[in-house]
Order: C-alpha cells, then sequence, then structure tokens
C-alpha cells in the first residue's frame, strides 16, 4: 500500500550547478485554474490549497509555476497560500513569454518592455518580493540573446529574480548555448535551468540537449513526466477513455499518446512495475529520475490520491537492467547511457 502525503518525506537535491537546493520532485500547477475544452476549470482553488497542503506536508518545498497559468489564478492562488507561510522557506519558479494582450505585439516574448512589467505582475499575483527561478517559457526569435541576457542579468541585479531558467524545445539547446556564452563573456547571470518535456514516451532531448545539460552541469527538470497521464495505467488501448480524465478530452492528446508503438511501451512499464511491486506512474517517474542528467522532474496530479502515488516514486529502486529494458522499449533518439 502507497505511503499517505506525510509519510513521505522527499529529499533534496541540488539545483545544477547553482548552490540551491530543490526536492527530488517539484510540484507541477499547470492545471490550476486551466479550462478544459469542454469548459470546466480542471483545478479549483480549493482543490489547489489542498495539493500545496499535500505536497507541503511530503516536505515538498519547490512550486513550478507561469504567469499564464489559469490566466493568472494560478500564481493569486499559489500567493494566497504562501501569505501563510514563511516565504523564505520555499522556492517558487515561474515563467513569462506567451502572448497577454491582444492585438498588442510587445505583450508576447522577451522583449524587454515585456519582460520586466510581466515580472513586476507575476510577484504582485504571488505577494512576493522575489521570484527564486524565472525561466522564458519558450526561445523568442524576434528577441536578440544579448537584449535578453541583459534584461535578466538586471532583474537578478535587482534582487527581483535569483536565478534563470529555460523552458525551451530540443531545437533550441544552441540558443541557450549561445546565450550563455554572452552572459558569461559580460559577467552577467546566465541561465542554469533547462525545463524541457521529457517522459518515457517523449524523448526528443535525448542526445545533443541533454547532454548539452550534462556538460554544463544545467539543471534539468522535465515537465509532463508522466505524459500527460498516458503512463498511469488509466488508458487501454481496446477501451473507451477513462470519463474522468481531463487529458482524454483533448484531441491532441490522443493523436500525439494514444497510439499503437505507445501502448507497447506500455506494456514494457507494466511489467517493470509488477517487478519492483509499484503503479506504472510511479515506474515511469522512477526510470525518470534515474535518467543520467535529470535533476528533478516536475510532478502533475490533479487530486491527492494521485499527488501521493507519484511522489511514493521517491522511493522506488530500478536496477540498471530495468532502466535499459524501459529506455529501449521505445525507439527514439537516444544518448548511448
Ligand atoms: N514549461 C512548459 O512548457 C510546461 C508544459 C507543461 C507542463 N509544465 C509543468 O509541468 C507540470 C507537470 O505537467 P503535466 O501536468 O503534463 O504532468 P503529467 O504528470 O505528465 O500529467 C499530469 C496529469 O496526469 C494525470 N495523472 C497524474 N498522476 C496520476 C496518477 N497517479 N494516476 C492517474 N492519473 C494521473 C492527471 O490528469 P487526469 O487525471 O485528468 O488524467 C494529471 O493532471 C505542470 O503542472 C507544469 O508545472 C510545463
Amino acid at each position: 500500500m502507497d505511503p499517505t502525503l506525510d509519510e513521505i518525506d522527499l529529499d533534496t537535491v541540488r539545483l545544477g550547478r547553482t548552490g540551491l537546493r530543490t526536492n527530488e520532485f517539484q510540484l507541477g500547477t499547470w492545471r490550476f485554474g486551466r479550462v478544459t475544452e469542454a469548459g470546466n476549470v480542471e483545478i479549483d482553488e480549493a482543490r489547489a490549497h489542498e495539493l500545496l497542503d499535500g505536497y507541503e506536508a511530503a516536505g515538498g518545498r519547490y512550486i513550478d509555476t507561469a504567469d499564464v497559468y489559469g490566466g493568472g489564478d494560478c500564481e493569486r492562488w499559489i500567493g494566497d497560500w504562501l501569505a501563510e507561510r514563511d516565504r523564505e522557506r520555499y522556492t517558487i519558479a515561474s515563467k513569462v513569454y506567451w502572448q497577454i494582450r491582444d492585438g498588442d505585439p510587445n505583450s508576447r516574448g522577451t522583449n524587454r518592455k515585456n519582460v520586466r512589467h510581466r515580472v513586476d505582475a507575476l510577484l504582485d499575483r504571488l505577494d512576493t518580493d522575489y521570484l527564486d527561478v524565472l525561466y522564458i517559457h519558450r526561445w523568442d526569435d524576434e528577441t536578440p540573446a544579448r537584449e535578453l541576457m541583459k534584461t535578466l542579468n538586471g532583474l537578478v541585479e535587482s534582487g527581483k529574480v535569483h536565478y534563470l531558467g529555460a523552458s525551451t524545445l530540443r531545437p533550441n539547446a544552441w540558443k541557450v548555448a549561445r546565450a550563455n556564452e554572452i552572459a558569461r563573456s559580460e559577467g552577467w547571470e546566465p541561465f542554469n535551468v533547462l525545463q524541457p518535456r521529457y517522459n518515457l514516451v517523449d524523448r526528443e532531448i535525448e542526445g545533443e540537449y541533454l547532454e548539452f545539460a550534462r556538460q554544463q552541469n544545467l539543471a534539468v527538470s522535465p515537465w509532463s513526466p508522466l505524459g500527460q497521464g498516458f503512463l498511469t495505467g488509466k488508458y487501454d488501448r481496446d477501451e473507451d477513455l477513462p470519463e474522468e480524465s481531463k487529458a482524454a478530452e483533448s484531441s491532441r492528446f490522443q493523436e500525439a499518446y494514444l497510439t499503437a508503438e505507445n501502448f507497447d511501451l506500455h506494456d514494457e512499464l507494466d511489467a517493470v512495475a509488477e517487478e519492483v511491486d509499484a503503479t506504472p506512474a510511479q515506474t515511469a517517474l522512477a526510470w525518470l529520475a534515474h535518467r543520467d542528467g535529470v535533476t528533478a522532474p516536475i510532478v502533475g496530479a490533479r487530486t491527492t490520491a494521485q499527488l501521493a502515488e507519484n511522489l511514493a516514486a521517491a522511493s522506488i529502486d530500478l536496477s540498471d537492467e530495468q532502466v535499459d529494458r524501459l529506455t529501449a522499449a521505445k525507439s527514439g533518439p537516444y544518448d548511448g547511457l
């Protein structure tokens, strides 16, 4: 039987080459206040606070958000929750990039005007003086890397932000490398944290991107570690989609995840899960946490029961042979490790 949230005691690890420590699993809040294609709020304020309480009970102190989650409600709800606590004990990461005003191209991307305004606005919503990690949510090709790095460095110098991160897709590893080179030559703060999509199904970052992170000792916090729920065993190749799952409402999810190749991979996941007496979700999270170069996956959950199941993955040990079998269960770009 899985431990309850207060029986879990999450460990901490170094956030890459920084002096900061993060929990081995970070809490994802993307679904707080998110409105689904069917028009329902996926996680409301009361549930959001329950999830934050549950994560805290398990020893979790690292919360990942973004300024667009729930149209700003997500940060507001985190801010309300934090207001009753000692802010210093928590590490909050947020992100800026996506357009926020119709018809205003400057309200998108990482130009100086937008970044400065967005950081002030998110600090206001979080009701805090500083952010621990500021990510660019995506790479903006219209803003020169020098403008971006100088702006971000200014935020670090002013004390509004402690560390910088890039939530980017695989083809952008060289852009992060180039931006960090500019920062290094100017004595500015570089990106120290990467946030890519990575899970047993989505393997795009294997190869160059992950190798770059390893070489530079950059922290890697993978998002969608369970393939938006696909790797939890709740989908069956021959059956109707489970009604309670919100992801199943999305046609994009169905096309990307519910494929014959991915179900074959799931068969191997089920086999390893049985060997280690764990659930498929726990086994998929343990595989990710065991990958060389991965620092701390960002765990998403819609209920506290899911959260408890997922965080219990911290105590699951996989053998090298089991990790290798899972790695090989899907053809894709491998990093040879
Ligand atoms: N940087 C970026 O661009 C980016 C993008 C996406 C996410 N993120 C971050 O990464 C976090 C995690 O992403 P994600 O939500 O996609 O993670 P995920 O772990 O891949 O999927 C989470 C979803 O899977 C289902 N699930 C989770 N645990 C389960 C369990 N034990 N049993 C059954 N179903 C379970 C739940 O949805 P259902 O119950 O509805 O199926 C849950 O909402 C986000 O909250 C956000 O902080 C960042």
